[in-house]
């Protein structure tokens, strides 16, 4: 059983209902697809092999692989007395280990490659020991620490679409799969950076739960290339295969537009942000730099007690205070420098008792897995510079599905810091604070970020969607009327 279970998790097994491949098979249909030619690269017990044989009637022939060989059988016996069996050819192989280019280059006439890709990451295969992996390891291009590493961490999936993407892209043909919404993006962005010649792009949102009972942001994406017309890679989003008019999505200025009618709309206002979105502060180590107050002393996150002078401790609110706008527990947290790079051994004089209690906990700050802490004076913190001292604040946390700013008072006379899930503004007083708040939660200012936000991403609010916002024209307009209305106010009464 448990066997039964790794195998599932490492041949990401989730095969599509019967009725779902055939609703999905009838809708490309309808969409205007009449391939010669149909693939499913990892069939399973073949639910698109059999719904794509039944509706598109004019292909000659429909190949379903897998590498399973008890599927292959189950799918053998359901063609059976099947009068689609005919122009069915089901063979075992390993996707990864497919020549792809030449068996395309076998087939004849327009290609469909449908189906559903196994849904499983890289890292859930390291974790599990699988060996369903494509061989060359930095295969989407990751570069830096995380390719040396091999730490990135992708859908195989992902990695299984850019190579249909790949080897369509020099003969034309259609893909339409069932894929993780967040993964389809990916691939439509990089099929834009490759300049595939997409002809058209959609992404068709299914509902997971109710056909796998997987709590995961699933669609159909479905991309038509075709040789020798000019590309287009703005597409198409449906909420369900009902939805006929859908929103526009695509690429800007370097970001992907969730809603380009909008964005288009609200375009003024594209530029960059008069002062730049900050993360909170970043450790890497909350059990010790995080401490609660009671009474005279602070407990941190081993339920030790300990007395601290003032100097480094700093009120701290956490992304989950900011986002569901929960009152502050007086948790504080302890800031070593105020700049990155810092020389932190004056603490030693400067609060004696903080630097014994550091040096008590050296053996966890030391050991902080990221080398940008062994690059740095010991004790480090990042996310520091004049802006984290500014007293006043405007916050959001960019894990939570809702666009909601939050304005963020000193406490207890101290400016408040945060964790790094949260981004903010700072100021020096109050009115600034507020007025530019007012500015940014404008309806304008609103509706660009709105048409740049997916929320179905893990963190959905991002600094370079923030960062885009240039306020100042709103600041503008709104000192024109103001001035208008002064200029009103002041003129001589007849
Ligand atoms: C998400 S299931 C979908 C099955 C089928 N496409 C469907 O829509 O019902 C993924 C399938 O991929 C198969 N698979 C996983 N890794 C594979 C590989 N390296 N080569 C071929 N098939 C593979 C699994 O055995 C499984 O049947």
């Amino acid at each position: 059983m448990i066997l039964e279970k790794k195998r599932r998790i490492e041949f990401g097994d989730f095969q599509t209902p019967d009725t779902l491949a055939v609703h999905l098979c009838e809708h490309l249909y309808r969409l205007g697809l009449r391939p010669d030619t149909i693939i499913e690269p990892t069939c399973g017990v073949g639910a698109f092999v059999l719904a794509a044989a039944h509706t598109f009637t004019d292909a000659r022939k429909v190949f379903g692989f897998e590498v399973n060989e008890t599927y292959l059988g189950m799918l053998r016996a359901r063609l059976v007395n099947d009068p689609v069996a005919a122009r069915v050819q089901i063979e075992h192989a390993d996707f990864f280990a497919t020549d792809w280019e030449a068996k395309t280059n076998a087939m004849n006439g327009r290609l469909l490659v449908v189906g559903n890709f196994p849904w499983v990451t890289n890292a859930t295969q390291g974790t599990i020991g699988g060996k369903n992996l494509p061989v060359k390891s930095n295969c989407l291009g990751f570069s830096g620490f995380d390719a040396i590493s091999g730490k990135a961490n992708f859908d195989i999936s992902e990695w299984m679409l850019l190579d249909v993407l790949r080897w369509l892209s020099v003969r034309g043909g259609d893909v339409a799969m069932l894929i993780k919404t967040s993964v389809a993006r990916k691939v439509l962005a990089h099929a834009e950076r490759r300049r595939y010649p997409v002809m058209d792009a959609a992404i068709i949102e299914i509902d997971a739960k109710k056909h796998f009972g997987a709590s995961v942001n699933a669609c159909l994406l479905v991309i038509q290339l075709d040789i020798g017309v000019s590309a287009s890679y703005d597409y198409t989003v449906f909420k369900s295969l009902e939805d006929r008019q859908g929103r526009r999505v695509g690429h800007r200025y370097g970001l992907t537009v969730s809603d380009l009618d909008t964005f288009h709309a609200c375009a003024s206002l594209v530029g960059q942000s008069p002062q730049k979105w900050r993360s909170g502060i970043k450790h890497d180590a909350s059990a010790v730099m995080e401490l609660t107050r009671c009474a005279s002393s602070y407990e941190n996150g081993f339920g030790e007690s300990v007395e601290l002078e003032d100097l480094y401790l700093f009120p701290l609110l956490k992304g989950s205070d900011i986002g569901s706008n929960k009152e502050w527990r007086e948790k504080f947290v302890l800031v070593t420098q105020r700049t990155v790079g810092e020389d932190t051994s004056p603490i030693q004089s400067h609060a004696p008792r903080t630097w014994a209690y550091l040096q008590d906990h050296a053996d966890q700050l030391d050991a902080r897995r990221s080398r940008i802490y062994s690059k740095n004076p010991r004790f480090s913190v990042f996310g520091v510079g004049d802006y984290a001292f500014k007293p006043w604040r405007i916050a959001i946390c960019g894990l939570y599905k809702a666009l909601k700013f939050r304005l963020v008072p000193p406490m207890d006379g101290r400016p408040v810091m945060f964790d790094d899930t949260v981004y903010y503004l700072s100021f020096d007083t109050e009115d600034d604070a507020c007025q530019t708040l007012a500015i940014i939660e404008s309806h304008n200012a609103t509706d660009l970020l709105l048409s740049l936000i997916f929320w179905d991403e893990k963190r959905p609010i991002k600094t370079s969607i923030l960062n885009v916002l240039d306020w100042s024209q709103l600041q503008e307009e709104k000192s024109a009327i103001a001035v208008t209305e002064k200029n009103r106010s002041s003129l001589p009464m007849t």
